[in-house]
């Protein structure tokens, strides 16, 4: 609450204070939770137990907040069940295709707004927070992608998408302390009708998505996006493929989907369902994308023979593609996919991921020594350490070197499972990995076939997190220099 220490050295001290133990615990004011350290455990709680910890820990009340409380990533049990059979035929390889194209369109701005940029300043080099650059990507991304909406929120950086995604998704200090109150009190939050999202927000999006849904259906127009997928769930009409043999998979980091989530439902969802499901894409796909980019921009800058190599690997994509790109193409890229799977390594945007404990369960005894099991009590809730995990020297050896090797084709099968786990484990792993892995790879694609990164005197090196926020930030801004390429 003082912000003295970073979530992920509270975390880090939790792992190491106790390297005996197979669990250990603490209190968030009095609600006890339990922090998971044993690899195998892990393993049962997310997948051969799962439904035993089928959802994440209390957060907003449906009731007071439901473009909130009704995402995905919010409903519990037979309903979460449902609406995950509902959404994921929309993320499969087969629908990313035919959003590449928006999402490369988007880059295109990007670029293009960054040289014009460097040719106001009349240099070679300009030094910029590659955060914003990130974040405004991603903005765009999702209101192309998830919203039918065209903004440049790097030439027109007030609109009122950009406004209105920034308050939804950025955490300050005041939606720190609320976040506080869901997880801790939730009955008290639902009492003083807290919610996550302030009217004008929920406003927006609502009619947003609303006013688009009744432009497509009696204009008849067809755009391959997330509004036209939420239309056909709605109808029904959205049903799960099997894989086809052509389509590439995102990479080594992508989550398959579990059989929970293939079973074909018939269920009508309103109307406010469907929004909260595009908002979601704000919520779980804003500020993790911004992250993994954000990092990965910085690594390649401060390992100028990684960046060369990749670029390399772009060059030759290039020749090979005669300038167009493809998501089996992208996905072909090996040594991206093996950038891409360090960062998420080393810098994983989620470094915690939790579950909720539903009926009681016997997490066997914490340590050799021990004389008695411990039952976690229904309603009792636990994290699980990614990014300690990511960085524990028995699973990665050097663990804080960004190190893409440990990804290549003779080493990833050294890689222990379930020690990797950036998009979460079970059923319950994240709907959005493919959609996400080919958004980050796209970004870089874009930016490095046009730019360099280079590190700036104001870049931090090493990096410092900042305390401002739970998510990982650089202590000092995320300055780096984009030198033109010829
Ligand atoms: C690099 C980017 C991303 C990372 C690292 C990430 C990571 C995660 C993690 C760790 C979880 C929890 C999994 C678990 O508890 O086992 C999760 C859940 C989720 N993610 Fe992502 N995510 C990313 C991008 C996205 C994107 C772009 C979307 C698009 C909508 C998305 C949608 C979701 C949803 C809906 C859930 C909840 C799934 C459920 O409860 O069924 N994520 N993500």
């Amino acid at each position: 609450m003082l912000r003295l220490r970073h979530f992920v050295d509270v975390m880090n001290n939790m792992y190491w204070d106790h390297p005996e133990e197979r669990f250990v615990g603490n209190y968030e004011f009095t609600k006890p939770v339990i922090f998971i350290r044993d690899i195998e455990l892990i393993k049962k709680i997310t997948v051969k137990d799962f439904e035993s910890f089928l959802d994440h820990r209390n957060f907003v009340s449906a009731e007071v907040d439901p473009l909130f409380g009704r995402n995905l990533f919010s409903l519990k049990g037979q309903e979460w069940k449902d609406m995950r059979s509902t959404l994921s035929p929309a993320f499969t390889s087969s629908k990313m295709k035919h959003m590449l194209p928006f999402i490369v369109e988007v880059g295109n701005q990007m670029v293009s707004s960054l040289k014009t940029k460097l040719r106001d300043s009349g240099s070679q080099t300009i030094d910029l927070d590659i955060r914003d650059l990130a974040s405004r990507y991603a903005n765009d991304v999702i209101a192309s992608c998830a919203f039918g909406l065209r903004v440049d929120s790097h030439t027109d950086p007030d609109n009122e998408f950009y406004k209105m995604g920034y308050k939804s998704s950025n955490f300050g200090f005041w939606q720190l302390m609320k976040f506080f109150v869901f997880a801790s009190a939730p009955s008290l939050a639902k009492h003083l009708k807290m919610t996550l999202f302030s009217e004008d927000v929920s406003a927006f999006f609502n009619h947003l998505v609303m006013s688009t849904m009744k432009d497509r259906e009696s204009h008849n127009i067809l755009r391959p996006d997330m509004i036209h997928l939420l239309m056909e769930a709605k109808k029904g009409r959205l049903i799960h493929e099997e894989k086809s043999e052509k389509d590439a998979d995102a990479g080594f980091a992508t989550v398959e989907e579990s059989n929970v989530g293939k079973k074909t439902i018939n269920r009508a969802w309103s109307d406010m369902d469907l929004v909260a499901q595009a908002a979601l894409f704000f919520i779980a796909g804003f500020e993790t994308v911004s992250t993994a980019m954000t990092f990965l921009l910085y690594e390649l800058a401060v390992n100028p023979d990684v960046q060369d190599r990749l670029v390399e690997e772009i060059n030759e994509h290039e020749k090979l593609s005669g300038g167009k790109f493809d998501y089996n193409s992208i996905q072909s890229m090996t040594y991206m996919d093996m950038c891409v799977s360090e960062l998420l390594r080393l810098w994983p945007p989620a470094i915690a991921s939790d579950r909720l404990c539903n009926k009681d369960y016997n997490l066997g005894k914490p340590n050799p020594k021990a004389k008695e099991d411990y039952i976690m009590k229904k309603g009792e809730g636990l994290n699980i350490p990614v990014m300690a995990i990511h960085r524990d020297p028995n699973y990665f050896p050097d663990p804080l070197k960004f190190n893409p090797e440990r990804f290549s084709e003779e080493n990833k099968h050294n890689i222990q499972p379930f020690t990797y786990l950036p998009f979460g484990l079970g059923p319950r792993n994240c709907i959005g990995s493919r959609f996400a892995l080919c958004e980050v790879k796209v970004m870089v694609y874009q930016l490095l076939q046009h730019m360099r990164v280079e590190p700036s005197e104001k870049t931090p090196i090493p990096v410092k997190l900042s305390t401002e926020s739970f998510n990982l930030r650089m202590k000092g801004g995320h300055w780096l220099r984009l030198r033109a390429r010829n």
